[in-house]
């Protein structure tokens, strides 16, 4: 589903109330809400409403886990890191209990915080299916989200829940969940906005695949929902949102 919004702000809104009812559900169901934030600029805004009433007030921060669907290999204060950037706009602002925050060891070398990483997710789901209850994803103008880059052998993965990767042109080395354990989850909402995306949303969401494999479209939940929650200049291509 495909939901158009005037700008950021009201798009922000929109997905910090999602995460808030997500939360809601999954705590009184399972008595607890397991989240993967996304990286990049786009969410800055959402978790930043998330530390702020009225939904810092509603969010049962005591029962929230916190992972990262993507990490950028440099140390944890980087302004690159993602981690520092949802430290900084939210996980620093609200009462979570610092051991259900688990971002990726980005100071480690890469092979190595992958590895770490998927042995972490894999004791923390243990026996039960590894299914986020949220998942909130990015895409780049070039069709990736998380660290999923055209072309990339992490697009092939296939058992491993964990890759490294690199954006092509940029030094530094990622750690990136991959597609199967994204597709686990019982909800991923892609937050996209912006004229720049406009074009790549367009190609992803209403032409069929061409040769080049769009990495997002890959994202398509097993037993679960995929929602867009796109601005009015990201969505300005599309003819379903007119
Ligand atoms: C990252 C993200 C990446 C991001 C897209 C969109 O680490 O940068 O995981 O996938 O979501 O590149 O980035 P913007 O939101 O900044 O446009």
């Amino acid at each position: 589903m495909i939901c158009v919004y005037a700008d950021l702000d009201a798009l922000s809104r929109a997905a910090a109330e999602l995460f808030a009812s997500q939360a809601l559900k999954a705590v009184k169901e399972r008595g607890r809400f397991v989240v993967l934030l996304a990286g990049g600029e786009t969410p800055r805004h959402t978790y930043e409403l998330l530390a702020e009433e009225p939904f810092r007030g509603l969010v049962p921060w005591e029962e929230v886990h916190v992972f990262w669907g993507d990490e950028r290999c440099v140390s944890a204060g980087d302004p690159r890191s993602n981690a520092r950037m949802a430290r900084l706009a939210l996980l620093d602002r609200v009462p979570i209990p610092p051991e259900q925050i688990h971002p990726v060891a980005g100071a480690r070398p890469p092979r190595q915080a992958a590895e770490e990483y998927e042995a972490l997710l894999r004791a923390f789901f243990a026996t039960a299916p590894p299914r986020f209850d949220l998942i909130f994803l990015g895409l780049g103008d070039d069709g990736h989200t998380a660290s999923l880059f055209p072309g990339s052998a992490a697009l092939e993965e296939r058992e491993r829940w964990t890759a490294v990767t690199q954006r092509p042109g940029d030094a530094i080395h990622r750690v990136t969940l991959t597609a199967p354990l994204i597709n686990q989850a019982a909800l991923v909402a892609f937050l996209v906005a912006g004229g720049g995306k406009a074009a790549v949303l367009s190609e992803l969401l209403e032409t069929p695949p061409g040769p080049d494999l769009l990495p997002a479209r890959l994202i398509r939940p097993v037993k679960g929902e995929l929602l867009w929650f796109v601005d009015r200049e990201a969505a300005s291509l599309l003819v379903q949102a007119r």
